[in-house]
This record gives C-alpha cells, sequence and structure tokens, in this order.
C-alpha cells in the first residue's frame, strides 16, 4: 500500500514528495487509525529508536511522535535544547552526525528551516521537521486527513486558511493543497501575504494538480467553503509583533457570522491549535457544531504515525 520510495526519506517541507506518494500516506493514516480503533496492538517500531528536539513548546506534536513511537515498541527521547548541545556548543553537522548514528530517526520543531534542512543532510537517518518559522508540514497531513473524513476525499475541496497568511502552516497548507489538487484560498490582509518565491512554486503544482490558489483579503471569498481553518495571529518567536498583528487582523476572526458567509451549513472549522479563544476564532464556532478541531487533533497522531512507518 504505501509508496517504497518512501523508505529512508525525511519530511522537511512536502514540496519534494509526489501526489501519489502523499495520497498513500492518507490510506496509512487511514488504516493506522482504523487499527487504533480497534484495538490492536503492533510492535513494529520494537528495538528502535527516535530522538525528538525542541526549541519551542509542544502539546501534539510532542506527545503524537512520542505515543506513537513509544506504544509500538519504540523508545522516544525527548531533548530540549535547554539540554542539549545544538547549535550551542557543538554545530549542527556534528550534533547531526552523532545523533544518525544513535537513533533510527530524528525529529526537530525550532525556528530556523535550515537547522530541520541541516539536521537532514547529515544525520544520515529520517529527519521530520515538527514545526519552524517556515513550515509544520506534518500538521497538515492530518488537516487533509480530517477533509476527507468530513467529504469522502479531498480532490476538488474547497479550503479557506483565514487569518495570518505568511505563518507556516499557512504556507504548508498551500503546498499540500497545491500538489492534491485541493482548492486553497488564504484571506488575509495585504501586509500578511505568503511570500512570492512560495506562490510561483505552488502556482507551478498548482497547474500540475488542478489546485486554484488565490490570495485575497476580501472575507467574501469564504463563500461556498468547504472548510475554514485559521491558526494563532502571533505565532511562536513572534510576540514582539503582537500589536501590529492585532491591527492587522482584527477583523479577521473566524466567527459564526463569517461561517455563515460561507452560505453552507455543512462547512467544518479546523484549527490546528493551540487557540486564543476569543481573538483568532470565536469560542462558539470553535466549541461549536461545526468544529472539527478536536478530531483534527487526534489525527495528528495517525498521520505521524504512518509517516514514520512508512519511512522507517
Ligand atoms: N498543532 C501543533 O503543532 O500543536 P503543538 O504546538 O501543541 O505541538
Ligand atoms: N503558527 C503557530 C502554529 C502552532 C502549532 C506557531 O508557529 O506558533
Amino acid at each position: 500500500m504505501v509508496s517504497a520510495s518512501l523508505r529512508g526519506r525525511s519530511l522537511l517541507t512536502w514540496l519534494d514528495f509526489s501526489a501519489e506518494e502523499i495520497r498513500s500516506l492518507l490510506a496509512l493514516s487511514r488504516a493506522v487509525k482504523e487499527e487504533n480503533k480497534r484495538g490492536e496492538i503492533h510492535q513494529r517500531f520494537l528495538g528502535k529508536s527516535l530522538a525528538l528536539i525542541f526549541e519551542k513548546r509542544s502539546t501534539r506534536t510532542r506527545c503524537a511522535f512520542e505515543t506513537a513511537f513509544g506504544e509500538e515498541g519504540g523508545h522516544p527521547v525527548f531533548l530540549s535544547t535547554a539540554d542539549i548541545q545544538l547549535g550551542a556548543k557543538e554545530s549542527i553537522e556534528d550534533t547531526a552526525r552523532v545523533l544518525g548514528r544513535m537513533f533510527n530517526a530524528i525529529q526537530f520543531r525550532g525556528f530556523q528551516q535550515a537547522t530541520v534542512e541541516a539536521l537532514a543532510r547529515y544525520a544520515g537517518v529520517p529527519v521530520y521537521n515538527g514545526l519552524t518559522g517556515s513550515f509544520h508540514p506534518t500538521q497538515v497531513l492530518a488537516d487533509i486527513m480530517t477533509l476527507e473524513e468530513n467529504f469522502g476525499s479531498h480532490q476538488g475541496k474547497r479550503l479557506c486558511f483565514v487569518g495570518d497568511g505568511r505563518n507556516n502552516v499557512a504556507r504548508s497548507l498551500m503546498a499540500l493543497c497545491a500538489k492534491l489538487g485541493v482548492h486553497f484560498t488564504v484571506i488575509t490582509p495585504q501586509a500578511l501575504n505568503p511570500d512570492a518565491e512560495l506562490l510561483q512554486i505552488c502556482a507551478g503544482l498548482a497547474a500540475a494538480s488542478g489546485a486554484a490558489i488565490r490570495i485575497t483579503a476580501d472575507l467574501e471569498e469564504v463563500a461556498g467553503a468547504d472548510a475554514l481553518y485559521t491558526d494563532v495571529w502571533v505565532s511562536m518567536g513572534e510576540e514582539a509583533v503582537r500589536e501590529e498583528r492585532m491591527r492587522l487582523l482584527g477583523a479577521y476572526q473566524v466567527n459564526q457570522a463569517l461561517m455563515e458567509k460561507t452560505g453552507r451549513r455543512d462547512t467544518i472549522f479546523l484549527h490546528c491549535l493551540p487557540a486564543v479563544k476569543g481573538e483568532e476564532v470565536s469560542p462558539e464556532v470553535i466549541d461549536g457544531p461545526q468544529s472539527r478541531a478536536w478530531d483534527e487533533a487526534e489525527n495528528r497522531k495517525h498521520t505521524i504515525k504512518a509517516i514514520m512507518l512508512a519511512t522507517l
């Protein structure tokens, strides 16, 4: 079922994966979730170890990696950068070389995309990007899985991201939707548009997949959307620009009035979490009947297990 081409691969952005490879990961995620619901126990990571490096905090990503790996017999090791020598007293390259001799795979969450890319270049084992300032690839596989669970498939569906259009989650959604043929609209003030370089890459991918990728400041463009998605207005590491973000994004809250602008009652609400209720989303939406944020959080674990099964 899983593409043999995935073995040994790192996951840094999705841009180097084919649509077929990504679809095989989605199929494996569904299979893994079904096994989990049946209460099946497997030991597919027995004798393996996973390094989990965190420069930033995490609830879902850390717990998804640790539980998915550990319950299959593997040994996850949490390494906060307050404890290890990553880039402080030892270069990223040397840390990568050493961890690659001791672990079967490495997860990295932190600030710079260049760090996770350097780890992948020197470790000699699969490296998974658990979020950088630029991309959050493991998140968006769970998002597409959740979209599929609600609408039967992802192809040709309409996903609207409302909020900080240049953040890691918006950029990753754009890349994955462009690959998979999901129509993707970013609704954001012009000052927060995704960067031109990524837009150009995604336009090329979209031409091949049939996805329509749109960037607009106009909230009316939620009309007809299958899913509205938002994320925090101030990402980790950006606390200094909080006031400016509040000013730019104040009108872009996903609330009941915006959900109604879709003109549909079956539009779902997605959020990668953690959420600041009352800022990017109103409590009535995230805790209401159209929200799938909690399924989406659970799906982080199933998709992350599938990614590790396919690549290890
Ligand atoms: N969505 C997500 O990555 O959550 P954490 O920051 O809790 O890992
Ligand atoms: N954009 C958010 C995502 C958190 C999962 C951040 O980087 O803080």
